[in-house]
């Protein structure tokens, strides 16, 4: 068995170590920033699913969100509660963890993503109420937007 050297196993634990690196790398320890209003109990509930999802989150305060939804670009149809940033792109509303990590995976040319308006089952939104079907929207600067993932 020439290929059960010490050195190809050392090879290929290395191979393993950098692919778990890798994966992990996205998300994990990526700092969102966000915007919210100091009365939105649903946005300190999504804050809480993206660090439990390995995210740091900064919470920030602010009665001025429709002023921050249009110095981030978020098109007037797509807005939401908060208004996130991580990674150079812009997070708008309950988007799940699992969409922001394939955005930072994929770094497709886009503005942000968003889960526009307010959709029951959606991350921070659970609740006794059966859950929506929902679409989290991926929208450029010009305001051209495709569906980015179903839920
Ligand atoms: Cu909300
Ligand atoms: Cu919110």
């Amino acid at each position: 068995m020439k290929a059960n050297t010490p050195v190809s196993r050392l090879v290929s634990g290395l191979a393993l170590l950098v692919a778990l690196g890798a994966a992990s790398a996205f998300g994990a320890g990526e700092e969102v920033v966000m915007h919210k209003d100091p009365n939105c109990g649903c946005c300190g509930k999504w804050a809480e699913h993206m660090r439990a999802n390995g995210f740091k989150v900064k919470e920030i305060p602010t009665t001025a969100m429709s002023a921050i939804k249009r110095d981030a670009g978020v098109p007037q149809a797509l807005g939401s509660c908060h208004t996130a940033k991580v990674g150079g792109y812009v997070v708008e509303g309950h988007v799940p963890a699992a969409d922001v990590k394939r955005l930072l995976a994929e770094k497709p040319k886009v503005a942000g993503i968003a889960a526009p308006g307010m959709p029951m089952g959606s991350p921070g939104m659970e609740g006794p109420y059966q859950a929506d079907r929902y679409d989290v929207v991926a929208f450029d600067a010009d305001g051209k937007s495709r569906v980015f993932a179903s839920h």
